[in-house]
């Protein structure tokens, strides 16, 4: 137990993952950028876990968009003078539609917040981990799996697990331990209608924030750094690796109705010709 830092702490994991900790335990610091909501949910959580030490549940409204927020977070961490022994980053966001349809501030956002924040935060927590501290970014299946409908956000998920790699190596045993939970379709505010109507027709299982948190508790308490989440997904991540062809000529099944959810207003998909996969090399 000790003192965690969860950046989209009111979102569907991010509360999942906080409760659990909670109940373990731990103190944490919540982030993310609607103080009434971070307000609403401390309240909460107080009464509902009976907790009476005000210092347990701190929170901290930041947009990690922005760069400047580090140096906010940086100075409250700093001011509170004691240790610092997990960093969840939660954070996330995901506009569903084909690469043509999304705005350049859509693409901004989702590489901004999903992969260029999680490295700026990494960066300014690492040396107040310590060599006994974890970092866990919160990756996703489509971070391994490129999937039609998703490029920004694959894209950003997929530089963040390379990026958790990459650290991981950089910081060597002495570092901070740094981890990559990536879940499938998760029950969260995160999946616009259309994703999860896609979900259902595509038959992919959908999984509940509180089983999310259990995977994270797994990941602490065990020595894997790398999680994936839900069969068969795990199973298609290593498909995906190894056959990529494979998993192309699946989804290359599923085009038609990917396409029709991520075009809501030209939803006769029936004049459509499925995408077929183009010849691939192994990489
Ligand atoms: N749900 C899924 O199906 C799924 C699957 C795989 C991976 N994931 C990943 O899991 C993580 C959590 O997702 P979720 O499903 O819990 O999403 P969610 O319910 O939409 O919550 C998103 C959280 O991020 C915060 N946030 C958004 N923009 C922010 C910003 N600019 N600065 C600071 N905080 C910001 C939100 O609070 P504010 O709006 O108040 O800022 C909220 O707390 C994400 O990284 C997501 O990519 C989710």
């Amino acid at each position: 137990m000790g003192y965690a830092v969860i950046t989209g702490a009111t979102g569907g994991i991010g509360r999942a993952i906080t409760v659990r900790l909670l109940r373990e335990g731990w103190s944490v610091l919540l982030v993310a950028r609607n103080s009434q909501r971070l307000t609403q949910w401390r309240q909460q959580w107080m009464t509902e876990l009976q907790i009476r030490d005000d210092n347990r549940i701190g929170w901290l409204a930041l947009d990690l968009q922005q760069p400047s927020s580090m140096a906010e977070l940086q100075t409250f961490l700093c001011a509170r003078q004691s240790s610092l022994d997990l960093v969840v980053q939660a954070a996330g966001c995901q506009h569903f539609s084909w690469l043509n349809q999304q705005t350049d501030a859509q693409l901004e956002q989702q590489l901004q917040l999903n992969l260029l924040a999680p490295l700026r935060l990494a960066r300014m927590v690492l040396p107040l981990l310590g060599q006994n501290g974890t970092l866990v970014n919160i990756g996703s299946s489509f971070g391994e799996i490129g999937f039609p409908g998703f490029v920004p956000y694959c894209a950003s998920k997929a530089g963040l697990a390379m990026a958790t790699e990459a650290l991981a190596r950089e910081v060597g045993p002495q570092g901070p331990r740094i981890c990559l939970l990536a879940p499938r379709a998760t029950d969260t505010e995160l999946n616009s209608n259309a994703v999860c109507q896609m979900n259902r027709a595509l038959g992919n299982r959908t999984d509940t924030p509180q089983q999310v948190a259990e995977e994270l508790m797994l990941l602490l308490t065990g020595r894997q750094t790398r999680r994936f989440i839900g069969w068969p997904e795990k199973l298609f991540v290593r498909l995906n690796r190894l056959l990529p062809s494979l998993v192309s000529r699946a989804l290359a099944r599923q085009w038609p109705v990917i396409y029709r959810y991520a075009h809501p207003v030209q939803s006769d998909v029936a004049d459509v010709t499925p995408c077929l996969p183009q010849e691939e090399t192994s990489r």
